[in-house]
């Protein structure tokens, strides 16, 4: 099968190329999943489960990526929950071949069913951003009916189902960002901007949890704006600066079934829009992924537009 590999870790992007790698065996409780379209986080070659497995061996080459929406054609032993020819969307594991790929072997726990009216193009841009909006609001930020939210980075991946979830559970959202995401930030839905570029972030006044995405300074600062009892959330780094009298919480993402199954949801009614930048082929994945100017939104790698599941 091909898939896109990276074997160079002071490579980048520029790494990564279109390979032939063989069809990926499928452990206990996995499937394998004939990838439809994928999903790619350029800060990933930075992780080091990107290079070495869980115990700590070199797993090069290796193949990046860590959203799909596919098909499922295989189970492995002892696998229950999903089956063969079952369309599915999910998060791959951090330490194993990932989905930039037409097959990938995942658990099958990671996994959610996907409705047949959802493209797979959509589906694969929300499992990362969307569970990690939702952990950060509500596992974590506590967030409820009501408060103010203040979400840096608003018209970015994480940012943008952030807002969308945050108005729909009633909060007043603050949006932050550079000056060209404003337009983006109040078609999502935030009451106020506040431009990064040229406004004072302090402006923003207290929160009841800030959610940042961006890190440094911004988050330094940010602690200042908790509401006393309130949390700053952060996805981008461990907070140095901590709240007077409030949480501060750094986390990483989790799979989550039922979560990605509320998430699939939205999307079917309407209520969440990810934004979605360029569709690129496979082979087109480390030029669309290349540094410098890209297309606003996630880019989607497009792997297979049609086909049955079967295996090839
Ligand atoms: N811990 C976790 O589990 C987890 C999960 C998902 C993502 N992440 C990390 O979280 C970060 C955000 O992810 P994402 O997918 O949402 O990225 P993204 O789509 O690039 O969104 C980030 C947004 O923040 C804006 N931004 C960045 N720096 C800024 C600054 N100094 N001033 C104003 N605006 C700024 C970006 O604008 P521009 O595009 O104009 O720069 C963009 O709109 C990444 O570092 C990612 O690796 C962590």
């Amino acid at each position: 099968m091909q898939a896109i590999t990276v074997r160079d870790r002071d490579a980048g992007v520029a790494g990564m190329s279109l390979t032939d790698m063989p069809y990926p065996h499928a452990a206990e409780n996995d499937v394998i999943v004939r990838v439809y379209a994928a999903g790619f986080t350029p800060g990933e070659l930075d992780w080091p489960a990107t290079w070495t497995d869980r115990a700590g061996r070199d797993r090069t080459p290796s193949v990046p990526g860590h959203e799909l929406s596919g098909v499922v054609v295989e189970l492995g032993y002892g696998t229950t929950g999903l089956s063969v020819g079952q369309r599915v969307f999910g998060l791959a594991d951090w330490a194993r071949d990932g989905t930039l790929a037409e097959y990938t072997a995942v658990e099958a726990r990671n996994l959610a069913p996907l409705p047949a009216d959802i493209d797979h193009t959509l589906a694969a841009a929300l499992p990362i951003s969307g569970l990690t909006a939702w952990q950060g609001l509500f596992d974590h930020g506590r967030l409820t009916t009501g408060q103010n939210v203040l979400i840096h980075g608003a018209a970015g991946a994480v940012g943008s189902i952030a807002v969308q979830l945050a108005r729909e559970a009633g909060a007043r959202v603050i949006g932050t960002g550079r000056s060209s995401a404003r337009e983006e930030a109040l078609a999502l839905g935030v009451d106020t901007f506040i431009d990064l570029e040229t406004g004072k972030l302090e402006e923003a006044g207290e929160a009841d949890l800030v959610f940042d995405v961006i890190g440094g300074d911004i988050l330094d600062r940010s602690a200042a704006l908790v509401r006393p009892g309130g949390t700053l959330v952060t996805i981008a780094m461990p907070p140095t600066v901590r709240p007077k009298d409030g949480r501060a919480v750094f986390f990483v993402v989790e799979p989550d079934r039922a979560r990605l199954t509320d998430l699939a949801a939205r999307l079917r009614d309407g209520r969440l829009k990810p934004v979605v930048g360029a569709v690129r082929p496979l082979a087109e994945a480390p030029s669309a992924f290349a540094p410098g100017k890209r297309t606003p939104g996630r880019t989607i790698i497009r792997v297979t537009d049609g086909g049955t599941g079967d295996r090839s």
